[in-house]
């Protein structure tokens, strides 16, 4: 047994010629937050889809909590809070009123479940505003509402910071992140902005163009985007045992057999490169590389970023 909630293996969509979603393996753990990154039509809606069995699968296998979802819908639906393009809630009702509609039409018992939900979105309970005089903003956080309406264990959404503004955006972010701190909700989420990912999310997946280029933590992810020595020499096992015997460091990795990025920026590279040149290893080249996430999307992406 794995403690994933979500695992896809090979998952495949192809609508007419169009592979939208291109041997997908991803893997979303309990308890985390996962941040699926892409630009606009790179598969992430189709993936969400093809998760909840909104959509047939065209090849592959998708699991949730361990099991295909299909024909066990209404066991675990009630596990699972979605939003996946705009719920369709009656503009002449208010907002809770919508929420105690779907509420029943849920069978959600839970007395408090809507107040309770309002209040982590931030929307008043018993508001007069009618659903269509709402802003954009408080559509979306209506939308949020319903989905953890019921408590589930998983959420899925979609770009759910769609069309707000940057404090909107901040409040969605913070109270995604509490409903994972504070109540262990597993968490899938999407977007094409790269800095709201690397805010939120715990476990990154970078698609594009269908195809899952990197599955990764973001702690992984940022470590190897951050400051380094790329150090390229004639002797990369020689080096190593170099950096680690005399300069007392274990912080680097080697990319290839010329070429090593050290992490530790403290450390001296005038002496190192001195030592090394004693040693008769030939350095070519040594040099601060600070590549950020932005340019490391752009590189796997092939493209000119995404924010
Ligand atoms: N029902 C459909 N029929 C045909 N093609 C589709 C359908 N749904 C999606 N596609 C295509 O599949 C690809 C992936 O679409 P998808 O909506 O999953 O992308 P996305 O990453 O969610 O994009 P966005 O950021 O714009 O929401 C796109 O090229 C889209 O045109
Ligand atoms: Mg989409």
């Amino acid at each position: 047994m794995n403690d994933f909630v979500i695992e896809a293996k090979q998952l495949t969509k192809i609508y007419g010629k169009q592979k939208a979603v291109n041997c997908v393996n991803l893997h979303v753990r309990k308890g985390r937050v996962y941040g699926l990154l892409g630009r606009n039509g790179a598969g992430k809606t189709t993936i969400m889809k093809l998760i909840l069995g909104l959509t047939s699968v065209t090849s592959g296998e998708v699991a949730v909590f361990g099991q295909n979802i299909r024909g066990r819908e209404k066991r675990v639906f009630p596990r699972i809070g979605a939003i996946i393009e705009t719920p369709g809630f009656y503009p002449n009702l208010t907002g809770t009123e919508n929420l105690e509609i779907f509420a029943k039409l849920r069978g959600t018992a839970a007395p408090g479940a809507v107040k309770n939900a309002l209040e982590i979105v931030g929307l008043p309970c018993k508001d007069k505003k009618l659903f269509g005089k709402y802003s954009l903003g408080m559509k979306q956080r209506l939308g949020i509402a319903n989905a953890i309406l019921h408590d589930p264990e998983l959420l899925i959404l979609d770009e759910p910071t769609n069309g707000l503004d940057p404090i909107g955006i901040a409040e969605v972010r913070d109270f995604i992140k509490r409903l994972s701190s504070e109540q262990g909700k597993t968490i899938l989420i999407s977007s094409h902005i790269l800095s709201e990912i690397a805010l939120l999310a715990d476990d990154i997946g970078i698609i594009d163009c269908g195809v899952l280029l990197e599955e990764s933590s973001m702690n992984e992810l940022k470590k190897r985007n951050s400051k380094y020595i790329l150090l390229q020499v004639s002797d990369v096992p020689k080096t190593s045992l170099i950096l680690e015997r005399e300069f007392h460091t274990k912080d680097y990795s080697v990319q290839d057999e010329h070429t090593l990025r050290i992490y530790d920026t403290s450390l001296n590279m005038g002496e190192i490169n001195k030592f090394l040149v004693m040693q008769n290893i030939t350095v070519t080249s040594s040099g601060l590389c600070n590549d950020t996430l932005e340019d490391y999307f752009k590189k796997i992406t092939g493209g000119e970023g995404i924010a």
